[in-house]
């Protein structure tokens, strides 16, 4: 048989569809299961969104979209850049493909050579060591602990710059900790990045939508025009507007990362569904109000759960900012007894223990770069939410 290519023995499939997969199989021989395990919202897509798709199928709006994007959709995300990021991106400088993925997976082989560093602040979103490898090049982790908020410090950053170094992933709001970089953590980032000129930053928004402080998330590209030409800001529709199954993202960045990005897209993707990106444009026109009402419900949902994860004997989580997720440590259960006589030595024994004496799926935290720690995503229904604390905090008490 011919051999497959060596790269992708390097690339890990995707733990969170593993774990969905688990609670699945599980659900299937009958057992109840509480998966709080993806990544995604549980809300349907607003009905204007989904009707303004519709009809665009119905008006064979169904042909092959201008490569990068259709034109009056570049032309409303250059206004949302502008009116939300404090952006100038004219339209030919945007970048519309199906999902956020494919935009990153172009920023690396677009922006970076085989053989290249990107630094990974950890933890990490699962795809980023993936879409580096990918890409020929070596992902250089750099670990940011509870200690400094999950976040990635200026210092640390300093360290990990290598004349190597081409790219940096950044995402605030966090998946998997829900920190949200301030103007201030931006800002201590920026002065080490202006003495490297030679370092690209792709900035990750994609929970721009889903944020709890007080003032809106800031981007690193309008904090200093000496910066801006050298980020490239991704974002897309899969959270916010909970249009994940539509597959749509965008990007907007300098002209020649840009180019660089569309001429690798042209030849993978080309865009996103020609119809999707109607519907994209209802969203940017008619469903900004549902943003703000969905946030509240997140934070609602947020505070229920950070409130029950701390009052759980050895388990204890700081109060995420932004995104869906509880990022909980759980090195205060390792060493206890399950009901089942069995002793927890790893996360792996904590997770596998929930579902088992639980009913509850979380996702483990190594995926994430990060040890003992899980991932709870709280969208989801309040009334789900109480049962699994509930369960959780039964098996927690349980443990001896
Ligand atoms: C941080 C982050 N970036 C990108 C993505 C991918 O998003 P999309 O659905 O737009 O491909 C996800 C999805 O979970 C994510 O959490």
């Amino acid at each position: 048989m011919a051999a497959v290519a060596q790269r992708t023995s390097a690339l890990a499939p995707s733990a969170t569809m593993n774990m969905h997969l688990m609670a699945q199989r599980m659900r299937a021989e009958g057992r109840d299961v509480i998966a709080l395990v993806g990544g995604e919202p549980d809300y349907d897509t607003p009905e204007n969104i989904k009707d303004a798709g519709m009809a665009a199928i119905r008006d064979n709006i169904t042909r092959y979209p201008p490569g990068g994007g259709m034109m009056e959709l570049r032309q409303a995300l250059s206004r949302k850049f502008r009116d939300d990021n404090r952006l100038d991106y004219p339209p030919e400088q945007i970048l519309v493909l199906a999902g956020t993925k494919p935009l990153l997976t172009a920023a690396a082989l677009g922006l970076a050579d085989p053989g290249d560093e990107i630094i990974i602040p950890v933890p990490f979103w699962v795809s980023y060591p993936d879409i580096a490898l990918m890409a020929g090049c070596k992902p250089v982790l750099v670990n940011c602990p509870a200690a400094n908020g999950f976040k990635l410090r200026p210092v640390d950053l300093e360290a990990a710059i290598t004349p190597r170094t081409r790219l940096l992933f950044l995402n605030s709001p966090n998946n998997p900790t829900g920190a949200v970089y301030g103007e201030a953590d931006q800002r201590g980032l920026l002065e080490v990045l202006l003495r490297h000129p030679d370092v690209w930053i792709v900035t990750d928004d994609i929970y721009e939508d889903i944020c709890f402080t007080e003032q809106r998330p800031v981007s690193l590209a309008a904090l200093d025009p000496r910066i801006t030409d050298r980020v490239v800001t991704v974002n897309g529709f899969s959270k916010g507007y909970a249009m994940q199954g539509w597959r749509l993202g965008f990007a907007g960045g300098p002209r020649e990362a840009m180019r660089a990005m569309a001429r690798v897209s042209g030849h993978i993707a080309g865009s996103a569904a020609s119809f999707t990106q109607v519907a994209a444009l209802k969203a940017l026109n008619d469903a900004r109000p549902y943003l703000r009402q969905r946030e509240a419900e997140y934070r609602r949902c947020r505070d229920l759960v950070v409130t029950a994860v701390n009052q759980m004997p050895g388990l204890s989580t700081q109060v995420p900012d932004g995104a869906f997720f509880v990022w909980g440590d759980c090195s205060g259960v390792l060493g206890r007894r399950m009901p089942d006589g069995r002793t927890i030595g790893s996360e792996e024994d904590f997770i596998t223990g929930a579902i088992e004496h639980a009913g509850v799926a979380v996702m483990p935290g190594a995926p994430f770069g990060m040890s003992p720690y899980f991932r709870l995503c709280f969208s989801a229904p309040i009334p789900t939410l109480e049962k699994a604390m509930e369960r959780l905090r039964g098996y927690c008490n349980s443990l001896s």
